[in-house]
């Protein structure tokens, strides 16, 4: 018999085979089908590397596609800007209803001809052209979301990795979304996903109004009963078997990290050698072993290269204990001013690779990011290597 497929999906953007827990996220996102009123017309989901942001957002977009909502996508971090890609695609959109359903019948004027801004007859301009001015996205969205209104249905925008974003970019995004969806009659949509470094570089600033009205969700681990069904479920699905108690000791190492989950079933399930017969735990200790190291390369690699110096002191200061440091040792050992010591306790909070455990005491969020500080430090002469 051929080997049935590994049914995980370890890579980052990639949505899993059982999209485990994340309720009441989608649960609220849902009242915005039926409420243009609704607090989550404006969603924020929140959340350090590999917590499922990315997944989560489309798995909003696929409820949208249920209600025969159309959605324009964008990401961040793009070179030709955001509010241009927004402009491009939904341009796209527009030029696609009116192909199919031709030109909207009502049109609605905001102080300038919608005719003159060319949309309407005109296909998505050339990747090139120069930035949409920001009368041009606005009424491209309103004629846009008045034409789907007319059908019943809306328009969802979503921005991934926001915090990528110029905060002009925000502002501006900020406004014209406020502008264009504050009419109950045209059902228009947000929601963006940002890693929590978007507090400390955004939220006090200037593009905090739009941001601190959005509903937010902080998502984080799922809990171990969530990774069991993340993890059984797809197996049982490909054909598979794995016991209960298998099942835990898989679940447990994850410790309900999204990403590690996939990891660790994706694992698992090559080292197996048949799964069909039965995943074993030795099988799942070997697979656990490479799945940590992976995941530090994967997801504390890329924080640790935008670490500055005294960012990286502070974490190997860190190391000298086994469990949760004291913040007055770690001044000690820092030779730095302590004075800045809360604010780079702070930094390295939000990026996500400590964590605080009581009063005045901080620990390495799990054990792939304490041996991937170890293995950098080493390399890099921050420590003596042993
Ligand atoms: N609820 C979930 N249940 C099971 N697996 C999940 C869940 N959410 C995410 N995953 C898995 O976790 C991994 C990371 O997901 P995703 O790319 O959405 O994370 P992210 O928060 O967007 O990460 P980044 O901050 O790096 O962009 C993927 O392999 C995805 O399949
Ligand atoms: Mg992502």
């Amino acid at each position: 018999m051929t080997r049935p497929i590994n049914p995980f999906s370890p890579s980052f953007g990639v949505s899993p085979p059982v999209l485990a827990g994340r309720r009441s996220a989608l649960s609220d996102f849902e009242t915005v089908f039926g409420n243009a009123r609704s607090p989550s017309n404006a969603t924020l989901i929140w959340g350090l590397r590999g917590t499922g942001k990315t997944v989560l957002l489309n798995a909003f977009e696929d409820r949208a596609a249920a209600h025969g909502w159309l959605t324009v996508s964008s990401a961040a971090a793009k070179p030709s800007g955001l509010l241009d890609d927004i402009f491009r695609k939904a341009s796209r959109c527009l030029a696609d209803f009116e192909a199919e359903h031709g030109r909207p019948q009502r049109r609605v004027v905001s102080g300038f001809s919608v005719g003159g801004v060319g949309v309407q007859t005109e296909s998505a301009p050339q990747v090139g052209t120069p930035p949409a001015a920001q009368h041009d996205l606005e009424s491209t969205l309103e004629v846009l979301g008045d034409a789907l209104a007319e059908r019943g249905v809306g328009l969802l925008i979503t921005i991934d990795e926001l915090h990528a974003a110029p905060v002009d970019e925000i502002r501006q995004f900020g406004s014209i979304f406020q502008l264009v969806s504050r009419r109950p009659e045209r059902p228009i949509a947000f929601a963006g996903a940002a890693l929590p470094e978007l507090e400390d570089r955004l939220m006090a600033g200037e593009a905090a109004t739009f941001l601190q009205r959005c509903h937010r969700h902080e998502i984080g681990n799922l809990s171990i009963s969530e990774a069991e069904v993340a993890l059984r479920q797809p197996v049982v699905e490909a054909g598979g078997q794995i016991d209960d108690a298998v099942l835990q000791l898989a679940a447990d190492a994850s410790g309900g990290q999204p990403y590690l989950i996939q990891l660790v079933g994706a694992d698992m399930w090559d080292e197996c050698a048949d799964p069909v017969a039965g995943i074993a735990a030795e099988e799942v200790e070997r697979a656990v072993a490479r799945s940590i190291e992976k995941f530090g390369a994967h997801v504390y690699a890329p924080v640790w290269r935008r670490l500055s110096d005294l960012d990286k002191r502070f974490l190997v200061a860190m190391l000298d204990d086994a469990g949760s440091s004291a913040i007055a040792d770690i001044g000690a050992r820092w030779q730095h001013s302590s004075r800045s010591l809360s604010r780079y306790r702070q930094r390295l909070l939000s990026a996500g690779l400590v964590t605080s455990v009581g009063h005045g005491r901080v620990a390495f969020v799990d054990d792939a990011a304490r041996s991937h500080v170890a293995r950098q430090a080493a390399a890099e002469g921050w420590v003596e290597s042993e």
